[in-house]
């Protein structure tokens, strides 16, 4: 094409900065262990958080969809997209995670692209009105590229620094006589580079205090989060106290695609009027939803596979750092080894995958320069021998590279 030449430039930048991001396919379901080139490796490195992307029931679930409701629905929600499978999945939703209702997106980007600006960009009825958003600074792109969809003319935006509570107070202390419509607080429940969460407890308070709308984005909590997988909510004691959530079908829950916001009836409703992402884009195909229904229902029904989660993050928190190696304290499945260097990332991602072990390195910018990582993530589908086998691979790895001594 015509203008090559500058994406050709990019493109040897980021292969000098040694930040290239390279696509390992396999050729097996995504699961515990997984097959590239032929090998079976222990797979690190997925949000398949219940190991549902490849559980028989939730795969039944799919088949018998495309079978009973069709494959697709070639349709947005308010034409002809709307199931009654949308439906009863939107209320297993709202049920599970506490809230009035739930809205189904195509994904909970979508979701969250979706969310800021249909209320910051309306008039609702006032010509002079200006909102404002407290965002955290370690919030996902997703939240991000919300809050840019939102008119400058009408918002602002105010970051504060991660988990920074007095900070955020002290914002929201000076903003108090100003006259806003809306004041949203806006945080991840997870931190997906880190695997820290938002102190919630304090958050609700602080959203009281200020009347603002508190909106947490729990990807990485649910199914994951809780002794019952419903999040930070219920981890921290605050369950139907968030004003908003968000998060995702396609991580813990299934682990396909789709996302939803959780909220009042009221804000669900005015949702499906306003928001472009919902109005304008197709509805989740049967197989997604009937199988997201099905993910919902053993996670109620059989807590077992989230006790199984956090068994299996405990043990290879406890092994990976009795190894010498400096990881983020916590007890979120997100555990985020810390090597420094970008290149050293790489090396390592590549030498264990040779080793029998599929586990990604991070790096600037999206995590801080010199505080580049492999970020292993836990599932309850690995066994306890597959994450001996992956500490395994870490240690021969890790005293080779001489990351340990
Ligand atoms: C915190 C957070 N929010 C939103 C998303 C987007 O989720 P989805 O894949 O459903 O678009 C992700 C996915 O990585 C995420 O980690």
């Amino acid at each position: 094409m015509k203008y090559d030449n500058i994406f050709t430039d990019e493109l040897n930048r980021i292969h000098d900065a040694n930040t290239y991001k390279y696509e390992t396919s396999f050729s097996t379901p995504q699961a515990g262990e997984v097959n590239v080139n032929g090998k079976k490796v222990v797979m690190m490195a997925s949000n398949n958080y219940l190991g549902m992307s490849n559980h028989s029931l939730v795969k039944k679930a799919a088949i018998e969809a495309i079978k009973e409701y069709g494959y697709g629905m070639a349709s947005v929600r308010f034409l002809c997209g709307t199931q009654t499978i949308h439906l009863e999945l939107e209320k297993k939703i709202a049920k599970f995670i506490g809230t009035e209702d739930a809205i189904l997106f195509s994904s909970a980007f979508a979701a969250n692209n979706a969310f800021f600006p249909s209320l910051l960009n309306e008039k609702l009825g006032s010509e002079n009105y200006r909102d404002v958003i407290y965002t955290d600074g370690l919030n996902h792109a997703s939240i991000i590229d919300g809050m840019r969809l939102c008119k400058p003319e009408t918002s602002d935006r105010k970051i504060y620094k991660n988990n920074d509570i007095a900070q955020l107070e002290q914002l929201l202390e000076a903003d108090k006589n100003t006259e806003y419509r809306f004041r949203i607080i806006a945080t991840d429940g997870v931190f997906s580079m880190e695997g820290s969460y938002a102190h919630l407890a304090q958050l609700v308070e602080l959203a009281k205090k200020y009347s603002a709308i508190l909106f947490v984005d729990d990807c990485h909590a649910i199914g994951v989060v809780g002794k019952t997988g419903r999040g930070t909510p219920e981890k921290f004691g605050v369950l139907k106290n968030v004003d908003v959530l968000s998060g995702t079908l396609g991580k813990a829950i299934g682990g396909a695609l789709g996302g939803y916001i959780g909220g009042s009836k009221k804000m669900v409703e005015y949702l499906r009027q306003k928001s472009r992402p919902y109005t304008f884009s197709n509805s989740l195909p049967p197989p997604i939803v009937m199988a997201s229904i099905a993910a919902i229902d053993l996670l109620s029904k059989d807590r077992s596979i989230v006790q199984r989660l956090h068994d299996n993050t405990a043990y290879f928190r406890k092994g990976i750092a009795a190894l010498g190696f400096r990881i983020l304290e916590g007890d979120h499945p997100i555990v985020p080894v810390m090597l420094g260097e970008a290149s050293v990332a790489q090396e390592m991602s590549k030498a264990l995958l040779k080793a029998g072990v599929y586990v990604k390195g991070l790096w600037f910018p999206v995590v801080p320069k010199g505080e580049a990582r492999l970020r292993v993530q836990i599932s309850a589908a690995l066994t306890k021998k597959n994450i001996d086998h992956a500490l395994g691979a870490f240690e021969t790895v890790g005293k080779k590279m001489k990351i340990l001594p």
